[in-house]
């Protein structure tokens, strides 16, 4: 029940009211008996809605497209991950020993994307590559590089990609060159295969029998093309919304303390896709 002592939490984002997050965060702080809820918020202007967050009492703060690298400059800490990353998505207000509230920056996109891929493969000392160099790929392959990986990238737009490639110290494989890789995992960090275009596919379906494991980024469809042709080819698949779901437990981990019900998460973040799509 919401009351007087109700803790506020909440993602900041343009657009966010189609947000998965509010029904995950939500469900976990009722199963663990949590009095919190989390808020869908469009700041009309991100800086004083930044402040307004820390004066009202935030505790935890989600942030999304497309402000996640303007909140890093009113921080009072940025993670080291984060900073190499160059963007935040997580938002901790902790008070400090003179009463002021300090607030705290991380990035749990990586987190999420290696949690999702550790499930099915042991990732230090494997052999990944990834599809695109926007942010979502930047975001994996930093995360990656921290396990320890073997990091090859491709991005139809070359310099772009091999821009992205030589700050990851991986290889950078021209589009040209896939059909000579081999891998233990694909994943897909580009937009490509999400609706309404469901038809497209980021790679020939005919190379995807030499990955082990395929992970896409779109969770909308939940099957991509992409999954449907890994998952006919033997592959093991992973949705999207598995590393929605481990960057949300992270946050969770994070804001709390507490282990975080990944499968009432799971189960909500699913939930609420398809009551979005109804
Ligand atoms: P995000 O920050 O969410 O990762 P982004 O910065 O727009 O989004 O990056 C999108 C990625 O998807 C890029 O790697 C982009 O490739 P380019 O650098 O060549 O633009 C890739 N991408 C988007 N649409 C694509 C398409 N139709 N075919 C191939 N790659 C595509």
């Amino acid at each position: 029940m919401i009351n007087g002592h109700t803790q506020l939490y909440g993602i900041i984002g343009d657009p966010v009211e189609h947000s998965l997050s509010p029904a995950m965060h939500n469900a976990a702080f009722q199963a663990l008996g949590i009095n919190a809820v989390y808020l869908a918020m469009r700041p009309m202007h991100l800086q004083e809605g930044f402040h307004g967050l820390r004066s009202l009492g935030f505790v935890g703060v989600s942030v999304t497209v497309p402000f996640k690298v303007a909140v890093m400059e009113w921080l009072d800490t940025v993670d080291p991950v984060a900073k190499a990353i160059g963007a935040v998505n997580t938002l901790h207000f902790q008070p400090a020993l003179d009463g002021s509230i300090t607030c705290h920056g991380y990035n749990t996109d990586w987190l999420g994307a290696n949690r999702a891929l550790a499930e099915a493969i042991d990732l230090t000392g494997s052999t990944i590559l990834i599809l695109g160099a926007g942010g979502a790929a930047r975001a994996i392959g930093f995360g990656l590089r921290q396990e320890g990986a073997r990091i090859l990238l491709t991005n139809r737009s070359e310099a772009i990609g091999r821009r992205l490639a030589d700050e990851l110290q991986a290889c950078f494989i021209p589009p040209a060159a896939i059909a000579d890789v081999r891998a233990d995992a694909l994943v897909n960090a580009t937009s490509v295969g999400m609706q309404p275009h469901d038809g497209a596919i980021p790679i020939a379906p005919d190379l995807l029998d030499r990955f082990t494991v395929v992970m896409d980024i779109v969770y909308a469809p939940l099957e991509t093309r992409l999954l449907k042709e890994a998952a006919t080819r033997g592959c093991h698949t992973i949705d999207g919304l598995r590393m929605l779901l481990h960057q949300g437990a992270a946050q969770f981990r994070l804001w709390t303390g507490l282990e975080p019900p990944a499968e009432v998460m799971r189960t909500a973040l699913v939930n609420a896709f398809h009551a979005r799509c109804a």
